[in-house]
């Protein structure tokens, strides 16, 4: 539409104003994926996206995705403004795991080592010894395990479960889910899987344990999207935020992708999976942002400090 297109130009002049840059997780919407693209910025995993942005020398970030992102990226990079399209993207992970509960929790296990998902509150990464994402999650947990520490997990009961069961660690789990993951059911996917019994199945590690039993990939999104390319299979059932169809297809265009259902009782596709938070970014919040500074993410001075610590600890972690 007419409108998008000034959107996109307005957007495009007020990024080089500011001297600001774009960096775009792949559930957000494709227009925004591709302006990231088009002006030099990036579209990535939650991991990448933090290497990104520390790394860039633009005196803006505008990250666009959900609250921990921005979080994360601030306190990388303390001197830049760190914008975000909406401050109210947060993330069911985020929500489960209050910094006051999951205190308690730690000060009941202080010989456990804390590891917690980058889909935190920094307030959450601050009590941490390590921060991960679920690119490295299961590299960081090995290397800790070859050390003899005993973890402690939080938020996703799922990618604990997961890396619990893939490694062997002793690992002491927190009770959160991903509302958007935890729809998928290994019956909806088993349904497709007998229509195409040639089809690969990617799922994300956010999934339920009956879901990843199934995977012929288990990854962060970016794994997946590397697998799409890698795996011999043309179609491809794909356990994820559908937002990831934008770029994966780009990167296999003869392939033919499906998104897992979410229904569990049918082979087609009644509900995909899409995260609402995600959804909050759009082309007018982003413009807006850009325009006026609003959707500025701070981050407590002291708080920023400690949670600094287990964040490089993830960012400087060698395999
Ligand atoms: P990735 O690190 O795989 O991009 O995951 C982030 C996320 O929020 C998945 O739901
Ligand atoms: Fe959080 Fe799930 Fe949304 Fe990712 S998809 S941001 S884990 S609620």
């Amino acid at each position: 539409p007419a409108e998008d297109e000034a959107r996109i130009d307005e957007i495009k002049r007020l990024l080089e104003e500011r001297n600001a840059v774009l960096v775009a997780h792949y559930y957000t919407d494709d227009a925004i994926q591709q302006l990231a693209e088009e002006t030099g910025g990036c579209v990535a995993d939650s991991l990448e996206m933090a290497r990104f942005g520390a790394r860039h020398e633009a005196a803006t970030l505008v990250v666009a995705g959900v609250r921990f992102m921005g979080e994360t990226a601030k306190i990388l990079s303390p001197e830049k403004r760190v914008l975000m399209p909406t401050l109210e993207a947060t993330c069911s992970l985020d929500i489960g795991c209050p910094a006051d509960a999951f205190a308690a929790f730690c000060d009941q296990h202080p010989e456990r080592t804390v590891v917690v998902y980058a889909n935190t509150s920094a307030a959450v990464k601050a009590r941490a010894d390590w921060v991960v994402t679920s690119s490295i999650a299961v590299d960081v947990i090995e290397h800790l395990q070859a050390r003899g520490e005993k973890i402690l997990w939080a938020p996703d009961k799922h990618l604990g479960g997961y890396i619990q069961h893939k490694t062997g660690a002793d690992m002491l789990l927190w009770d959160g889910a991903c509302i958007v993951h935890d729809e998928f059911k290994a019956k909806g996917i088993n349904d497709l899987k007998a229509l195409y019994p040639d089809a690969a199945v990617l799922v994300h590690p956010e999934s339920p344990a009956p879901v990843v039993e199934i995977a012929d990939v288990v990854g962060s999104t970016s794994q997946l999207i590397n697998a799409a390319r890698e795996l011999p299979q043309q179609r491809l059932i794909v356990a994820t935020d559908r937002g990831i169809f934008f770029k994966m297809q780009q990167a296999v265009p003869g392939k033919t992708l499906f998104e897992a259902p979410t229904a569990g009782n049918g082979a087609t596709c009644k509900s995909c999976a899409h995260c609402p938070w995600m959804a909050m970014n759009a082309l007018d919040n982003l413009a807006g942002a850009l325009r006026d500074y609003s959707g500025e993410v701070f981050v407590d001075d002291a708080l920023r400090l400690e949670a600094l610590k287990p964040l490089e600890r993830m960012l400087n972690f060698q395999r």
